[in-house]
C-alpha cells in the first residue's frame, strides 16, 4: 500500500475534509500515517484566517521540501499537496513560491482527487474551482474501520461557506457562498457513523445556523428541525453545533436546547466586540444589546447552557472606550470559554483598505487584558462543578493509567479513575476539583446521584 500524510490546520472543517481526504485516497490504494518520513504522498490542509496561520504554511512547506529531496535521493518518489483555504485563496502563488509541491486544491474541489493526481504526475496542478456542483454527493463513504479509528465523537459538515462578508474575515472568499446538505444526505452520514460506533456528533458549518437543506418533503429545513431527526438516530446520545452566527439563532434552535435531551448545553457564537461603533465597522448586523438580549432568551430556555464566543481585540479604528465596551460584554455575560485574537489585516477583504490601524503593542495590550477576564470567568464556570455530578462520556484514555478521559455536557475534559469503564460509556461523574484544562472525577456511587 501506498502511504498518505495529512496534516490538518485551522477549525474544524479542516478536520473534517482531512477525513474525507482519506476516505478518497484509501480507494487509490493509500493508507494513512501519522508522520511525513516515509510517506508517498504528503497532504497540507491549510487555513488562511490570520497571517500567522499562512506563514505556518510556508515554513511547513520548506521542511518538506528538503523531506523530498532526501526520500528522492533514497529513491522514493514524494509528492507534496497544498489543500484547504490557502490553496483557495492563493492558487498558483503556493508553487511559485514553493516549487516542490505537486498540486494546489481548493476546499471544493477536493472530490476530484484522484484525476488531479493522475493529472499532477505529469505537470504543476491547481484546481480552486468554487463548486458548480456539491462535492458532497462526489465523497466516498467512510469505511467501518476507519471511522472507528478516528473514535465515538465525529464531526459531520451540514453546510459549508458563509455570506455573512465579516469585514475582516476570508472564510466567504476562500469557502465560497453558503451551502446546506440536504437532510437525507446528512441523516445517511450519521446513520453510517452511529453504525460504527459514533455517539457523540459535531454538525459543523461556517454558519451551521444559517442551515437549510432541503428535507424529504421537498423544503427548505432549518437547523433545528435537522436535529430532531439526527436524535432519533439509534446510538446517537450527544449532538453539538458550531459555529453560529447570532443573526441566524431563531425560537426553533433555541427551542431544541429544550425540547431535545441529546442537545448538549453548549453554544459557540461569536461575538466579536463589545461596541456598536466596531460591530458595525466589522459588518456584524448586531449590536451588542441584542446579542445580550438574544443570550438571555437562550438561558431562559436552557438555564444551564455554558456559552462561548470568538474575540477579534484592535480591529481598526478601536478606540479604549470601544475596547472597555468589549470588557463589559464579557463580564456581563460570564462565558464558560472563548478564543480571542489579534485583528490580522486579510487580502482582499474590505477591513484591510482601513487606515486607522491599531499599534501592535496596544493590541498586545489589550489582547492580555481580555484573556486575563475570559479565563477569570472559565475558571469560575469550572470551579462551580466542583461537588456536582454530571455525566460523562468516556472518549480516551486519560493521561496516567487507570485513567480515563471525556467530555461533561459542557465540553470541559474530565479525567477519571475507573477500572470498570471503558470508552464509549456514558457515566456519571462527581467533580472532585479542577486543574489549568480538565475537571478532576470519580464515578458516582448510588447515594450521589440520588442527592
Ligand atoms: N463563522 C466561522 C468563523 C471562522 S473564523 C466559523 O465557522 O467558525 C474564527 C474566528 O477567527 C472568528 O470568529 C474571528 O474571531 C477570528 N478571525 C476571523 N478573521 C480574523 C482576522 N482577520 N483577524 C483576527 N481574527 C480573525
Ligand atoms: Fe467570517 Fe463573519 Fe462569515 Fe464567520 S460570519 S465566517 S466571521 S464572514
Ligand atoms: Fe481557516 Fe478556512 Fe477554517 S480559513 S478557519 S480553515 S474555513
Amino acid at each position: 500500500m501506498k502511504k498518505v500524510h495529512i496534516k490538518s490546520f485551522g477549525c474544524q472543517m479542516n478536520v473534517y475534509d482531512g477525513q474525507r481526504m482519506a476516505d478518497i485516497l484509501a480507494g487509490q490504494g493509500y493508507e494513512e500515517v501519522a508522520a511525513p518520513e516515509g510517506a508517498d504522498l504528503i497532504l497540507l490542509n491549510t487555513c488562511h484566517i490570520r497571517d500567522r496561520a499562512v506563514q505556518k504554511v510556508y515554513t511547513e512547506l520548506g521542511k518538506l521540501r528538503d523531506l523530498k529531496n532526501e526520500q528522492k535521493a533514497n529513491g522514493q518518489e514524494t509528492r507534496i499537496v497544498v489543500a484547504g483555504c490557502v490553496a483557495q485563496a492563493e492558487g498558483a502563488e503556493i508553487q511559485r513560491r514553493q516549487p516542490a509541491v505537486d498540486l494546489v486544491v481548493g476546499p471544493q474541489a477536493y472530490h476530484r482527487l484522484p484525476s488531479l493526481l493522475a493529472e499532477a504526475q505529469r505537470t504543476r496542478v491547481v484546481d480552486t474551482d468554487l463548486p458548480a456542483d456539491d462535492k458532497f454527493g462526489y465523497l466516498p463513504a467512510p469505511k467501518p474501520a476507519a471511522i472507528r479509528s478516528r473514535g465515538i465523537s465525529a464531526f459531520v459538515t451540514v453546510q459549508e461557506g458563509c455570506d455573512k462578508f465579516c469585514a475582516f474575515c476570508v472564510v466567504p472568499y476562500t469557502r465560497g457562498t453558503e451551502f446546506s446538505r440536504p437532510v437525507a444526505q446528512v441523516l445517511a452520514e450519521i446513520e453510517r457513523l452511529a453504525d460504527a460506533g459514533v455517539q457523540d456528533v459535531t454538525l459543523i458549518g461556517q454558519n451551521v445556523n444559517a442551515y437549510h437543506g432541503e428535507g424529504p418533503d421537498g423544503r427548505a429545513w432549518g437547523l433545528a428541525r435537522l436535529m430532531h431527526r439526527v436524535a432519533e438516530v439509534p446510538g446517537i446520545a450527544r449532538i453539538r453545533y458550531t459555529t453560529s452566527h447570532p443573526r441566524d439563532m431563531d425560537d426553533d434552535l433555541i427551542a431544541a436546547h429544550r425540547d431535545l435531551p441529546q442537545v448538549m448545553p453548549f453554544l459557540h457564537l461569536p461575538v466579536q466586540a463589545g461596541s456598536d461603533r466596531i460591530l458595525s465597522a466589522m459588518n456584524r448586523k448586531h449590536t451588542a444589546d441584542e446579542y445580550r438580549r438574544l443570550i438571555e432568551r437562550v438561558r431562559t430556555a436552557r438555564p444551564d447552557i455554558a456559552l462561548s464566543s470568538d474575540f477579534i481585540v484592535g480591529f481598526p479604528g478601536e478606540s479604549e472606550a470601544d475596547f472597555a465596551e468589549t470588557l463589559r460584554l464579557v463580564e456581563d455575560i460570564g462565558f464558560a470559554s472563548s478564543y480571542s485574537f489579534k485583528y490580522s489585516p486579510r487580502p482582499g477583504t474590505p477591513a484591510a483598505e482601513l487606515t486607522v490601524q491599531v499599534a501592535p503593542e496596544v493590541m498586545n495590550e489589550r489582547l492580555h487584558r481580555l484573556q486575563e477576564r475570559i479565563e477569570h470567568h472559565r475558571q469560575a464556570f469550572n470551579h462551580a462543578m466542583v461537588g456536582r455530578t454530571i455525566e460523562v462520556l468516556l472518549e480516551r484514555t486519560g493521561r496516567h493509567p487507570g485513567q480515563l478521559a471525556g467530555k461533561s455536557p459542557y465540553l470541559q475534559a474530565v479525567q477519571i479513575e475507573t477500572k470498570a469503564n471503558q470508552i464509549g460509556d456514558m457515566v456519571k461523574v462527581v467533580i472532585e476539583r479542577t486543574g489549568s484544562n480538565s475537571l478532576f472525577g470519580r464515578l458516582a456511587a448510588p447515594e450521589d446521584i440520588a442527592a
